[in-house]
């Protein structure tokens, strides 16, 4: 057989902050080994699954529950454990247990987890920042979105753009605006999910240029994808935070190439074909299946010279591997870090089909569409997890926690008055209140 190199890169496996296995819980949407099949397939080899599974991972019971279904997985992987009113409290017990990070769901989205109280948040945050543990959040402004929805929905808008409208960006501006207020405050590290829209990349750029430790991630979809869409895709493109104008498109790409955002992620979010495409809008599940397609989608857009492959390696491997306290264990090909890899086929191309996917969610808007640029093989620690582009089941279960090498550096002291400390702690425990020490 003729061996051919042409064309073939080694770059190192994809690490996506943010995907949805719905395990335990959803078993209709997806389980942790067809979840991470599509990983695999995807030229991914870490994952960090989010809390919103049922019962979402809040408590020990719940996190037991989440280990003993990733015993399944193909591929690495971080727990994200739920940060909320009622978990502040549990916070280093979890961590203890073995999540690696946080995700509060500052904005309702699917689960119905209701946003941590803006005092929790300022708590769980001076818990968590002398750690040095990241949280992911969720941020827009509920109660700015409720009541757009319920209006527009009085109104009988159950179109796509309706959907839309009930989240406009300021949702965005404000709720990411006030979580890095007090991030800033606290010291703690933060993490953007899903970041939508240009509107919001200021209140970024700006906490970035205070020295704020914020990482920031986007998705494909808002890269690629905008509300020229919407009337062929329908309740398929129904996920949160909306698809934006087409204005959008183009300063999230610039705000990768600057640094304002640091990598991309998918938010693999599951559902059912049926839920995806019930008549109103409003019925639809929010979400869509995305950690099989990432790479091939960004690696045809590098094809097409939006960015360069170091680039694609620096928000899909690198920046990712920084965030979560694995470089140098993960992210790069060097002597010392494990050997996940993805070979990627730079030349070969294909049309993506959502019969195809690993996920159980075959139901896609990518479906039809036109790459080239894919996934060969997929290794995790040195294993073949996909061969040929084809998954290699044996490797089921073979993926493990990265709690084991998650190193992550020492917070920068802060000077803040501590809320806190001050309220909770024992008198002869507290530390004397100073002023904050400006930036
Ligand atoms: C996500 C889901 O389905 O779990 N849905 C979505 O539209 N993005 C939840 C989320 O990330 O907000
Ligand atoms: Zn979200
Ligand atoms: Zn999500």
């Amino acid at each position: 057989e003729e061996l051919r190199a042409d064309g073939l890169y080694l770059l190192p496996g994809a690490i996506d902050s943010h995907v949805h296995f719905r395990d335990p819980g959803y078993p209709r949407k997806e389980n942790w080994k067809s979840g991470s099949a599509a990983a695999a397939c995807g030229g991914v080899t870490t994952v960090f699954d989010m809390p919103n599974t049922n019962p979402p991972t809040g408590t020990l019971e719940a996190l037991r529950l989440k280990q003993k279904a990733a015993e399944s997985s193909y591929v690495d992987y971080g727990i994200h454990g739920l940060f909320g009113d009622d978990t502040v409290d549990r916070l280093e017990e979890l961590l203890e247990g073995g999540v690696t990070s946080f995700k509060a769901f500052v904005g309702n989205t699917f689960g119905n987890l209701p946003a941590p109280s803006d005092g929790a948040l300022l708590e769980g945050f001076e818990k968590l920042a002398p750690l040095g543990i990241r949280t992911v959040v969720h941020a827009e402004n509920s109660s700015i979105m409720a009541r757009r929805q319920q209006r527009l929905q009085d109104a009988g808008r159950n179109d796509a753009l309706a959907h839309l409208a009930s989240r406009p960006a300021v949702c965005e501006i404000e709720a990411i605006g006030r979580v890095l207020a007090l991030a800033e405050w606290t010291g703690a590290r933060v993490h953007i999910a899903h970041h939508s829209a240009a509107d919001s990349l200021f209140v970024l750029r700006e906490a970035k240029r205070r020295g704020v430790d914020v990482t920031v991630e986007t998705c494909p979809q808002y890269l690629l994808l905008n509300t020229g869409d919407t009337g062929r895709l329908g309740g398929i493109l129904r996920l949160n935070p909306p698809i934006r104008e087409a204005r959008h498109n183009q300063p999230l790409w610039d705000a990768l190439m600057e640094g304002v955002i640091d990598m991309i992620a998918t938010d693999h979010a599951p559902h059912t074909p049926e839920e995806k495409t019930r008549d109103s809008i409003w019925d639809c599940d929010c979400g869509f299946p995305g950690v099989e397609t990432q790479m091939p989608l960004m690696l045809t857009e590098i094809n097409r010279e939006r960015a360069t492959l170091m680039d694609y390696v620096r928000w899909s491997s690198v920046n990712p591997a920084k965030a979560w306290g694995l470089y140098g264990a993960k992210g790069v090909i060097a002597p010392g870090a494990h050997a996940d890899i993805a070979v990627v086929d730079m030349a070969r191309g294909g049309v993506l089909s959502q019969g195809r996917l690993h996920s159980l969610s075959r139901i896609s808007p990518w479906h039809g569409r036109t790459v080239r640029g894919v996934p060969l093989h997929t290794l995790v620690r040195g294993r073949f997890v996909m061969r040929d582009g084809n998954l290699v089941e044996e490797a089921a279960g073979w993926g493990r926690s990265v709690k084991a090498v998650q190193r992550m550096p020492a917070p920068r002291p802060r000077n803040a008055d501590s809320y806190t400390s001050a309220v909770l702690a024992t008198p002869e425990g507290a530390p004397p209140a100073r002023p904050l020490e400006m930036m």
